[in-house]
């Protein structure tokens, strides 16, 4: 009999907007086959109640962050990844099995247990901890092969608006990383129309996480925190144009909330 995982409802809805895009490896089919994902159910109705196009976001914002993975490793096939709030996404699954050989270290304080019972990949490490007590998860993280002196790709997906900046630039601090991509909500620059949608979606959002505020960055003051230079950067109109070739859900630079950005050490 097939076990199937119950989420908690921001992991279920990500994965129910994401469906069979992106990841294509059979290690990811059968894994997400595993996971029940209707705790997410009634987060996704009250999205799509809203703009009924939310899964093009999540699908813009996977393969982008993907793709920027892939170009840094076609340059170093010798990074290390890191990614600093996994969840039960399957990225990193994904990666090992695109790249043999390569070691993906998954940070997140939950669910890093359930994802090593449901996985089985030696070279995928599940390191539980909190991104703000940095000094544990250093310790793990080397314990479990991480060199902190050899280059270190970090993503930073669906997490930064979790985390204060001070949180941010103390894990940055401690990391140092030679590449990191983030996908971070917009500060400004958006039509009152995108604005609208984001700020209500957010609303259903911080309501089930019970969260105040979720945190907003541009570029450039993520660029400032984390005193680190803007490499590649790419709005949802952008994104969205290099995916698909045409513009259909983000008609302008300005009609979108969330941006994707490589950024790399200044010096
Ligand atoms: C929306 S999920 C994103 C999962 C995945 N990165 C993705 O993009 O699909 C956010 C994750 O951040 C984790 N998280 C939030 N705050 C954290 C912290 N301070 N330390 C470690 N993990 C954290 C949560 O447990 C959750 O799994």
């Amino acid at each position: 009999m097939v076990e199937y995982i119950k989420l908690s409802e921001t992991s279920a809805l990500v994965l129910r907007f994401l469906q069979d895009q992106v990841y294509h490896s059979q290690a990811v089919k059968d894994y997400l086959a595993r996971l029940d994902l209707s705790a997410g159910k009634e987060m996704q109705d009250a999205c799509d109640a809203i703009w009924p196009h939310y899964s093009e976001v999540i699908i813009n914002r996977k393969h982008t962050i993907l793709k920027y993975i892939e170009e840094a490793l076609a340059e170093n096939p010798s990074l290390q990844i890191i990614s600093g709030a996994a969840g039960l996404d399957p990225l990193g699954l994904e990666l090992t099995q695109r790249h043999k050989g390569l070691t993906v270290y998954e940070i997140d304080r939950e669910q890093m247990p359930l994802k090593a019972a449901l996985i089985s990949a030696p070279e995928l490490c599940f390191i539980p901890g909190d991104l703000g007590d940095t000094a544990p998860l250093i310790d793990r993280l080397t314990k479990a092969g991480w060199l902190q002196d050899k280059p270190t790709f970090l993503i930073m997906e669906g997490i930064g608006y979790y985390l204060t900046p001070v949180i941010l630039k103390n894990f940055f601090t401690a990391m140092s990383p030679q590449y990191v991509v983030f996908d971070h909500l917009r500060e400004t620059g958006m039509t009152q129309e995108a604005n609208e949608i984001i700020t209500r979606i957010l609303g259903v959002i911080e309501n089930y996480i019970e969260m105040d505020k979720m945190i907003r960055y541009d570029a450039s003051s993520l660029s400032a925190l984390l005193d680190m230079r803007i490499a590649k950067h790419a709005s949802l109109h952008a994104i969205e144009y290099q995916r698909t070739g045409q513009n259909v859900y983000f008609p302008s630079e300005d009609f979108g909330w969330l941006d994707i950005t490589v950024f790399e050490p200044e010096h």
